[in-house]
């Protein structure tokens, strides 16, 4: 099948928004702030910053530019190029199709605190059991679940145009209004707690921004660096195939320069506006300590928050939950339509049945996920630390195992199999030249396939014990 058969973005905005869609999701709004807020604030931005211009860029360019030039999914892309390489392409595929079976159950979380939010429930989602007590309980988890598939599933059955860009179109934007609008909120917040303390947004502010070098040793510099590494994979969807596959639909007269540097500054402009919206105020409500409670930061510590702020409070949480659906909905069409227009392509069948189909297969492989918390529910201890349910093996195992495996060999594959001159030229149709192409070269070709060995040793808990 033929790019043009299935369809396109109509412009270069358009693909730039889809693919912003993509990135932008839970990891920005949710992750990035707690990751922020456990590395010391202004030293983790420093870091992410530099990571994202480097590292980020030559991702992204890799995964688009394949896309483009083959005009195929990361299926066939690879084995397209260099028959012996059709393996990565297969690999590269389950990624998607193991953050499928569990994103929408995270999207399913936050749809249910969306609509406990919006009828005036706040106070229940305060309460200390209420997370638990609803991911424990049988049914209502894989209702909100199969609501939320379903409507990925529409979004990709109406097509990559009509759905997928004509849906970016309208949800980027509103969503970048609703998230500067909350940052700007959180900024002017001041609480006395019961011990006396007050604290204000802006002070919050500077322990988000400022770099604190306080005991900073080689090891935790180390950590916080590979913490700022799998958060720029997760969070640009980069070395799963997402970007291969929308990269495949972008006409040749775009320039690719222009819309990977937009992507880039969307997707890092939208974190770094969330940690300005979630550290202030859970400083001035929770102090510092309560900037530490990683994960469960957004569905646990935030409604206090949210709480705590009155009457506003409510407001805040509507928008801050309507919001954050936005996203993570933009991202799971994305990973929808990875496994939908691969499974076309194999198939030869239409996108209406494969949609379908695929749907359903992703709606029991999520029921058993759901399942994960009462059903079959089971204590894993996971390399990474801490003891984990389905939901989490299944993100340890595409996240810290699969993804650096991927990023890992197409490095070697670029760099060293068809050179990265073959990106370059893709990069040069429809713009002015590659002006990265040195950095570029030298990223695939040496520090990517070197920090991908340290980050896969750390995800198996190998480097720990290798460091002692
Ligand atoms: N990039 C998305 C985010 O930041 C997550 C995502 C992962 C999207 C995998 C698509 C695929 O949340």
């Amino acid at each position: 099948m033929d790019t043009k058969k299935k369809g396109g973005f109509t412009n270069s905005i358009g693909f730039v928004l889809a693919a912003a869609g993509s990135a932008v999701g839970v990891g920005n709004i949710w992750r990035f702030p707690y990751l922020a807020a456990r590395d010391g604030g202004g030293l983790f931005l420093l870091v992410y910053l530099v990571l994202v211009l480097t590292f980020g860029s030559a991702l992204l360019t890799t995964d688009i530019a394949l896309g483009r030039r083959t005009g195929k999914n990361a299926w066939h892309a690879f084995g397209s190029i260099k028959p012996k390489w059709s393996f990565l392409g297969k690999l590269t595929f389950l990624v998607p199709v193991i953050i499928m079976t569990y994103y929408s159950v995270i999207g399913g979380w936050i749809l249910k605190y969306s609509t406990v939010y919006l009828t005036g429930r706040h106070h229940q989602a305060a309460q200390d059991d209420f997370f638990t007590g609803f991911i424990t309980s049988p049914v209502s988890p894989i209702v909100f679940m199969l609501i939320f598939l379903a409507l990925t599933a529409l979004v990709v059955y109406m097509g990559v145009e009509k759905g997928i860009e004509k849906f970016s179109r309208y949800v980027m934007p509103s969503l970048l209004i609703l998230i500067i609008g909350i940052a700007i909120y959180a900024l002017t917040l001041k609480h006395t707690d019961a011990s006396g303390v007050t604290r204000t947004g802006l002070e919050g502010l500077k322990v988000y921004l400022i770099p604190d070098f306080k005991g900073l040793t080689f090891g935790r510099f180390l950590n916080v660096l590979l913490d700022a590494m799998s958060q720029l994979f997760f969070s640009l969807s980069v070395s799963m195939g997402i970007m291969i596959t929308y990269g495949s639909y972008v006409k040749k007269d775009v320039d690719l320069n222009r819309s990977i540097s937009q992507v880039e500054f969307f997707d890092t402009g939208v974190a770094f506006l969330s940690g300005m919206m979630i550290i202030p105020a859970i400083y001035v409500f929770a102090g510092t300590e309560g900037m530490t409670s990683g994960p469960s930061l957004m569905f646990v510590s935030l409604p206090k928050v949210f709480n705590s702020m009155g009457t506003a409070g409510i407001l805040v949480g509507i928008a801050f939950f309507v919001m954050i659906l936005f996203a993570a909905l933009t991202s799971c069409v994305s990973i929808l339509e990875t496994l939908v227009a691969t499974c076309m392509e194999l198939f030869h069948a239409t996108r209406k049945k494969v949609s379908c189909v695929i749907g359903l297969l992703s709606a029991a492989a999520s029921v058993v996920i759901c399942l994960g918390y009462n059903l079959f529910y089971f204590e894993c201890p996971m390399p990474t630390g801490g003891k984990g349910q389905l939901l989490d093996l299944a993100d340890y195992v595409s996240n810290s195992l699969l993804m650096p495996v991927i990023c890992l060999l197409t490095a070697v594959f670029i760099g060293w199999v068809i050179k990265p001159s073959w990106i370059a030229e893709e990069m040069r149709i429809g713009s002015n030249g590659f002006a990265k192409e040195k950095i570029y070269s030298a990223m695939v070709r040496y520090v990517v396939p070197a920090v991908m060995v340290i980050l896969f040793l750390q995800s198996t808990g190998l480097l720990g014990r290798l460091i002692g």
